[in-house]
């Protein structure tokens, strides 16, 4: 069985995030520790993960692995270093996000829930990843790729493998949520950066 012990810096800060709740409502903060525990062990959680973050947290390990089976964002099983989830919710499907997943599909060689022999790449579809307005998106990690199509997905999974940072957001330049095909010039940009920190 897999071994899983939070580090002692995680420690402290799952320390720190049981403070932001009530006395005796830990339990609020199994997301985060979830959260904590994933990143510590690659990307997955196990069940000696999932049993660790009950005994901190009080919480029966099946009300644990009930939150973790629920989201998208854990794993139960090891992911590639690359963890590929394309939006499949009506803005990206009707933007064409079928032809995102099978981009994916033929040129990785895998299926949806499958990782490459290599262990560079997993395939997942998700539902909705809240930047519907630049659909299609897909999610990579930690960093969102949006306005896609499968020839710039195609791009970002070479630059990937390459052991490269692609770039992130917008692929073709839009502007924020700007309609596509509008760009916001430098000057505006800067003066409405200006308001937003005079709002703050
Ligand atoms: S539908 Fe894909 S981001 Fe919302």
């Amino acid at each position: 069985m897999e071994q899983f012990e939070f580090t002692p810096a995680n420690l402290k800060t799952i320390g720190e995030i049981i403070k932001k709740y009530p006395a005796g409502r830990q339990a609020s903060a199994v997301l985060p520790v979830l959260d904590l525990a994933q990143r510590q062990a690659g990307g997955w959680l196990s069940s000696a993960a999932i049993e660790q973050v009950a005994q901190i947290l009080q919480m029966p390990p099946i009300r644990v692995y009930e939150v973790a089976s629920f989201y998208s964002m854990f794993n139960l099983k090891p992911v590639g270093r690359n963890h590929i989830q394309v939006c499949r919710t009506t803005p990206c499907w009707l933007r064409g996000a079928d032809r995102l997943t099978e981009l994916c599909k033929t040129k990785l060689g895998i299926n949806k829930g499958q990782t490459t022999p290599d262990q560079q790449f997993t395939l997942s579809e998700v539902e909705c990843l809240g930047a519907c307005c630049n659909a299609p998106i897909v999610q990579i990690n930690d960093d969102v790729y949006e306005d896609l199509t499968p020839d710039s997905l195609s791009k970002i999974l070479d630059e990937l493998k390459a052991g490269k940072q692609p770039m992130t957001g917008s692929q073709t330049n839009r502007q924020g949520s700007a309609p596509e095909g509008m760009f916001i010039s430098d000057d505006q940009q800067a003066g409405s950066s200006k308001q937003n920190q005079q709002k703050t």
